[in-house]
């Protein structure tokens, strides 16, 4: 089946007044649109990856860059790529699989609400027997479930995060709340300290955090807070690549990191979740803005 029959086929199959198929931008990445009372959005099937979250009278919560490109096999720069089942650029390809695989649509359901909710689906052999499913609803919030399941007879060790680009006005502006306290691996020189209350941004910054609390994201310039609650995740990852890194990096543009910051919903490194054979685990990320 080529793409545009796929798109005809999911049309038909999830028959949705507030869903419709097409390709992303001018690429061939078949992509889920949805408008509904609370907000408009899009999620392409290459990767489950969420693309846009616009809600209603607000400019788009996520950051895609402009660079990115949209090609398999090379990941999405921006929105929220899933990385797993493992975290970080050892081994390659960087972040794991997931993100650079077509995944299955399962479900599209309006939910009594107003808001909708759609599932994907990916099983896979290497590194291990797994199957991962992301579970996203658009509505006043975003909230996006991760969920895996170990198929395999030996138990594995699972990296994973949530790795959401927000969209903020000025990165010299934008404040991070809610980590006060947390242990604080910097990735970048490898020191561990206890993070301030309060994080601003002044260079490349790649931390990790080890915190299960809601992180606040204040945007003066945009006048507006994002709320970033999570659930099952021992850690937060906050990163904006600055100057020399965005000029390094070929898919993203050298003044774009203005505009942008990571905070990640993560179990990655030493807080990797141990899966025994049939055991499953979920890792949800929940967003949601207002005016600042
Ligand atoms: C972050 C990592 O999560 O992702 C950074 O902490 C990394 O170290 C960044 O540079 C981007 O990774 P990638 O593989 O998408 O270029």
């Amino acid at each position: 089946m080529n793409e545009q029959e796929l798109l005809l086929q999911l049309n038909e199959k999830f028959n949705n007044p507030s869903l419709t198929f097409g390709f992303w931008k001018d690429s061939r990445l078949p992509t889920a649109y949805i408008a509904n009372r609370f907000c408009r959005g899009a999620v392409t099937l290459y990767g489950a990856h969420i693309l846009s979250y616009i809600p209603d009278g607000q400019k788009d919560v996520l950051m895609v860059s402009e660079k990115s490109l949209f090609e398999p096999p090379k990941g999405i720069r921006g929105g929220i790529p899933v990385c797993w089942p493992w975290f970080g650029s050892n081994p390659a390809p960087s972040h794991g699989v997931a993100r650079i695989q077509f995944w299955e649509l399962k479900n599209a359901v309006s939910l009594p609400d107003g808001s909708d909710t759609l599932t994907f689906e990916l099983t896979v052999t290497e590194p291990h027997e797994l199957t991962v499913s992301l579970e996203v609803n658009f509505g006043a919030a975003l909230t996006v479930a991760v969920t895996t399941v170990n198929n395999g007879k030996t138990s594995f060790l699972l990296g994973e995060a949530i790795h959401t680009y927000f969209s903020v006005g000025e990165i010299t502006e934008t404040k991070i709340r809610g980590l006060g306290g947390a242990t604080l691996d910097n990735r970048l020189n490898n020191q561990i300290s206890t993070a301030p209350d309060v994080f601003g941004f002044q260079a490349e910054t790649d931390n990790v955090y080890h915190s299960e609390a809601t992180v606040t994201i204040e945007d003066p310039v945009l006048k507006r807070k994002i709320k970033v609650e999570k659930q099952f995740s021992r850690d937060t990852v906050v990163w904006n690549p600055w100057i020399d890194k965005s000029k390094r990096m070929a898919d993203f543009g050298d003044e774009e990191y203005h505009g942008m910051v990571c905070v990640e919903a993560a179990n990655c490194f030493d807080n990797r979740v141990d899966l025994a054979p049939g055991a499953k685990h979920t890792l949800i990320q929940k967003i949601s803005a207002s005016a600042f």
